[in-house]
C-alpha cells in the first residue's frame, strides 16, 4: 500500500433490474422492447463521463446485502454465478463474473474497525453477490473490465434510529476514504440506492409498458426533488441534516446508508452535484447522480 490514493468520482447509482432488462445486455437471459430510457441515458451519461476518468477499482454499497451484525465486505478474488432478482425473477436472470480486489477491501475492514466500527471480510467463494451490486456496477461500467469492492448494508437504521445509522454510514464513509488514499488506488464509488421508495404492487403486461410508469405520489416526487436541489446546490450537510425526515417521509432506500455512506467518502460536497438523469420505476424515483471532486478545485 503505497499511498496517494484518490476518489476519482461518487455516484448515486439506483439499481432497479428494470434498468438491465430494459437494455438487454448478453448477460441477462429475459428479453424486453426497452422501456426507462431516461434513466438509461442517464448512465449512458455516467459511463461518458467515466471514460474519461482513469480508475483502477469501483467500490459499491448496496441495500441488497444486509447484514445483521457490523459491515461485511466481500474478501474473495473472483465471482461466478447467476443471479435472479428475488422480486422480480421475470426481469433479471443475469450471468455474472466478477473480480474483487481484496486488498483494498481489508484495507476498509481495517479503518473501519480502527474507526470502532465493527467489520467482518466474507470470504465464502460460493457467496451469491447480491443483485444489488451488480445491477449498479454493471450500469456503471458494463465491460466489468475493473475490480470492484463490495460493501453490505448493515440495518443500524432499522434496529436503531435513522440517527445511529447515519452516524455508522458516516464513519464508513471516512474509514474508506483514509483506505483509499493509502492505498494508492483511484477509486469511484457507487451508491447503489434509489431515493423515494414507495411503489405499485402490481406490474403491467409488458412491465416495459411506459404508459403505465410515473411516481408513486406527488408528495414524494416533491421530496426527491428537494433533495435533488440541495445535492445540485452542493448543501450536502443540508441534506444530512434533512435525511432521517426524507427516509421517514418517503421510504427511501437511502435508509440503506448507501447515500450517507458516499457523501461521508467524498468529505461531504459542497460543490454542485450533476444529475444526469431523473425517472421511476414502479413508481420509486431514482436519480443517477455525479460527484467529480474535481469541480471542488478553485
Ligand atoms: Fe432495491
Amino acid at each position: 500500500m503505497s499511498g496517494g490514493g484518490s476518489i476519482v468520482l461518487g455516484a448515486l447509482a439506483p439499481h432497479p433490474p428494470h434498468l438491465v432488462y430494459g437494455e438487454n445486455p448478453p448477460q441477462n437471459e429475459p428479453r424486453s422492447e426497452g422501456g426507462w430510457d431516461v434513466l438509461r441515458w442517464g448512465y449512458e451519461r455516467l459511463r461518458q463521463s467515466l471514460a474519461t476518468k482513469e480508475f483502477d477499482v469501483l467500490i459499491v454499497h448496496s441495500p441488497h446485502w444486509r447484514t445483521h451484525v457490523g459491515h461485511h465486505i466481500l474478501g474473495v478474488p473472483h465471482f461466478e454465478s447467476r443471479s435472479v432478482d428475488p422480486i422480480f425473477p421475470n426481469l433479471f436472470r443475469y450471468d455474472y463474473k466478477l473480480d474483487v480486489d481484496v486488498a483494498l477491501a481489508e484495507a476498509i475492514h481495517d479503518e473501519a474497525r480502527h474507526a470502532g466500527l465493527t467489520a467482518k471480510m466474507m470470504r465464502n467463494p460460493h457467496f451469491r453477490v447480491d443483485y444489488g451490486t451488480l445491477t449498479a456496477c454493471h450500469l456503471a461500467n458494463p465491460s466489468w473490465n475493473k475490480p470492484i469492492v463490495g460493501l453490505s448494508s448493515n440495518g443500524a437504521y432499522f434496529y436503531f434510529s435513522n440517527e445511529v445509522g447515519n452516524e455508522q454510514m458516516a464513519l464508513l464513509g471516512e474509514a474508506t476514504r483514509r483506505a483509499v488514499e493509502k492505498s494508492g488506488r483511484r477509486a469511484v464509488l457507487l451508491a447503489s440506492c434509489s431515493l423515494s421508495h414507495r411503489h405499485f404492487t402490481v406490474e403491467p403486461d409488458p412491465p416495459e409498458d411506459m404508459s403505465k410508469e410515473h411516481i408513486y405520489h406527488h408528495g414524494q416526487y416533491l421530496w426527491d426533488m428537494r433533495v435533488l436541489e440541495l445535492m445540485r446546490h452542493g448543501k450536502t450537510r443540508e441534506l444530512m441534516d434533512e435525511l432521517p425526515d426524507f427516509l421517514d417521509q418517503t421510504e427511501s432506500e437511502a435508509k440503506s446508508g448507501a447515500l450517507t455512506w458516499l457523501l461521508s467518502a467524498l468529505g461531504m460536497p459542497t460543490y454542485p452535484a450533476q444529475v444526469h438523469a431523473y425517472g421511476t420505476v414502479i413508481g420509486t424515483g431514482n436519480a443517477v447522480v455525479e460527484w467529480d471532486p474535481k469541480r471542488s478545485a478553485p
